[in-house]
């Protein structure tokens, strides 16, 4: 068995260039799952995944998922690619999860290279793409796992399933419900399920995840005149929709970062001694933040405090106005109607529900002390819940001994800011343990312009994967 493994590592070292090869064409395809006109590359995405997993031999199936409408278009949602590779009773099984869609980009969002064309830096080692890091890299890591086996003639030392989605960036739509009705058929035999999805701390140390925040999504709409109007002419007269929605939005949330909204820090969990034992001794630096953002903006110098201000409490971000002016130049204009939008990531054990309450309590009453004659609508969003798993389980051990093994350390153990949806579903419907098993580094840029993976990371990344299966047989 370890024999099998080292052959499998060194498959891997030896044939790096088809690694980037297959991440090349993943990342020529944009699969942008949040606008409707790129549709048809998310749905091209899955055929494409769908196709390869066939190549290489696995059992795979496309689930359709029906249609959604999004911002006025009907349109088809991407499907759920479901493999299966080896099917021996004696062998555990592992799910594995993964999305093939990402976020937006364009070249004049400030990317230095075209963001759906791998560019391969030879100077800095860098694969800068859209979808490297978040999610493509890792989950092409799990097909070049099997390719590895494949050419060697090596059968896995696990069974694998692996559940492929093209929604993740947009809400998961569809696919709590598909797995909750799956999960004693299609998922009946998963003993454990593992998720590549995030990243590394700061960039150089290894760890594994066993949290996740949610999220609760807010449109808030102020709608005035029944048209644009010029300021020159009506400034002055009005209550403006900008300025209304100005004043609510900035009620939200404190220039330190401390949501202000009354009764949100009430739902969360007392902080214990030994939960914040766990992040003193997590190897971080405030200078590994100042890295990720190339800037100095953290609203403390406290290590343990920003930490935590990450992954444990919640926090409110403000996103955008959708309707206001936005363009270069100086229109003067007054914008009849302005949507603004804003999130909370949810931490234990706070209910969705009972934060939408929260907000919109708040943001009614702020409304009202402006006295405008104006009106306000706020949309909550596709809530997704805060996940975390005790990590003392054979799930972790396993992960661990396989990054000593790959990367010489023993891995911190963190939890993330960012969101997952489908991760706390798969603990629930399935009742399994659900490890986060990043590849990729803090500095990767997910979401950001110039996104990338490390090629060091990507290779190591992929016989990390591989070692893990190993050592959780
Ligand atoms: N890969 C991220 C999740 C993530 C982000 C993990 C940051 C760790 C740190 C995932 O693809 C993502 O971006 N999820 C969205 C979910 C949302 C649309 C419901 C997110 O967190 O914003
Ligand atoms: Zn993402």
């Amino acid at each position: 068995m370890t024999d099998n493994r080292s052959k499998f590592v060194k498959y891997i070292e030896s044939h790096q260039q088809d690694l980037i090869n297959i991440l090349a064409e993943a990342i020529a395809i944009p699969s942008v799952s949040g606008d409707a006109s790129y549709r048809p590359e998310v749905l091209r995405m899955g055929k494409w995944l769908h196709e390869k997993l066939g190549a290489l031999g696995a059992q795979t199936e496309l689930f359709e998922l029906g249609r959604q409408n999004l911002d006025g278009h009907d349109i088809e949602l991407p499907p759920v690619i479901v493999a299966k590779y080896g099917n021996d009773p004696a062998k555990k099984t592992i799910l594995v999860y993964g999305h093939y869609d990402v976020q937006p980009a364009l070249k004049s969002d400030g990317w230095d290279t075209e963001p759906f064309s791998l560019h391969v830096s030879e100077a800095t080692g860098k694969l800068v793409g859209r979808g490297a890091t978040d999610d493509k890299g890792p989950v092409l890591g799990w097909l070049n796992v099997i390719e590895a086996h494949r050419a060697l003639g090596l059968d896995l030392p696990v069974n694998l399933q692996l559940c492929l989605e093209g929604m993740e960036e947009s809400g998961s739509v569809g696919l709590d419900e598909f797995v909750e009705r799956n999960a004693k058929t299609l998922f009946k035999d998963v003993d454990a399920v593992c998720i590549s999805d995030n990243y590394w701390l700061g960039t150089t140390k290894p760890c594994i995840t066993h949290g996740l925040r949610g999220v609760a999504y807010f449109k808030l709409t102020v709608h005035g005149p029944a048209a644009d109007l010029h300021s020159g002419v009506f400034g002055g007269m009005i209550h403006e929709p900008m300025t209304d929605l100005v004043h609510v939005m900035a009620s939200l949330v404190t220039p330190d970062a401390k949501i202000a909204i009354p009764g949100i820090y009430d739902q969360v969990a007392p902080l214990t001694p030994e939960e914040r034992k766990r992040f003193e001794v997590m190897e971080f630096s405030i200078s590994d933040v100042d890295n990720s953002t190339g800037s100095k903006s953290t609203v403390s110098e406290d290590k343990v405090e920003v930490l935590m201000s990450r992954m444990r409490y919640p926090s409110l971000s403000l996103h955008g106005i959708e309707g206001a002016f936005a363009e270069p130049g100086s229109k003067t204009v007054i914008p009849a109607k302005v949507t603004g939008k804003f999130s909370i990531r949810l931490v234990p054990d706070m209910e969705p529900e009972t934060c939408v309450d929260c907000v919109r309590k708040h943001v009614e009453s702020e409304f009202a002390k402006l006295h405008s004659k104006n009106t306000i609508k706020l949309e909550p969003d596709h809530p997704g819940k805060p996940w975390t798993v005790d990590p003392n389980h054979w799930n972790y051990e396993a992960a661990t001994r396989a990054t000593e093994l790959i990367y010489g350390v023993k891995p911190d153990l963190t939890r993330e800011g960012g969101s997952i949806p489908i991760t706390l579903t798969f603990a629930d419907a399935l009742g399994k343990n659900v490890l986060l098993l990043p590849m990729g580094r803090a500095d990767d840029g997910a979401h950001s312009t110039n996104e990338k993976l490390d090629l060091s990371n990507y290779v190591k990344g992929t016989e990390l994967l591989g070692t893990y299966l190993y050592e959780v047989a």
